[in-house]
């Protein structure tokens, strides 16, 4: 699949008439709100973990040196922690472009932190998409990360944003946080 995933999203879901619709973030979607929302509630989903499989060509690294940034994998049991926001539909305009880089939406059941249920869209870029990278060791990952830069900044600042927003929903994720801590060691 190609990594530019824009066309392929704005036919994925059609909104007509609805006023808002909730959309899950579980990476940068926690720390950096460039977009406008009506309410923001913690949530999770169930199934699914948050790994650095990702490779970003155009917010973190580039073509010819991919940062790394999060995905979700697919493993039973799992409960990844995240921010629901509820959003106008046509935020997704601006979302669909700032998600491009293989990611494509999805339609997931999310529970809020005090028990509530709705479904809502996430991003997540399946192992098909160009840009994908997969698993590495979490030492490795972070020397990728310490070495990249993009268009939206350096990828280490992508990962302590989202370590310390993780820390915030009080969400030990061993992943994240073994990657920050060999970044902040250099070890
Ligand atoms: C997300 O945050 O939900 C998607 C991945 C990212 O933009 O970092």
């Amino acid at each position: 699949m190609t990594a530019n995933t824009i066309e392929i999203n704005r036919q994925r879901h059609r909104f007509d008439g609805r006023e808002s619709v909730w959309l899950f973030g579980y990476g940068s979607l926690i720390f950096k709100a460039d977009f406008p929302y009506l309410e923001r509630r913690p949530a999770s989903i169930e199934g699914w973990v948050r790994r650095f499989w990702q490779g970003s060509h155009d917010h973190r690294g580039t073509p010819d040196a991919p940062g790394r940034v999060v995905t979700l994998i697919e493993e039973a049991g799992a409960v990844c922690q995240g921010m629901a926001y509820r959003i106008a539909p046509e935020v997704f305009d601006h979302l669909d472009v700032r998600e491009k880089n293989g990611y494509l939406r999805f339609m997931t059941p999310m529970t809020f932190a005090d028990g509530d249920q709705s479904d809502g869209l996430v991003y997540i870029a399946t192992p098909n998409n160009a840009a994908f990278l997969g698993p590495a060791d979490e030492r490795d990952i972070a020397l990728q990360i310490a070495a990249s830069h993009g268009p939206s900044g350096p990828n280490d600042e992508y990962l302590l944003r989202l370590a310390d927003a993780l820390r915030e929903l009080a969400d030990i994720d061993p992943h994240v946080f073994a990657i920050e801590r060999h970044l902040r060691t250099a070890d």
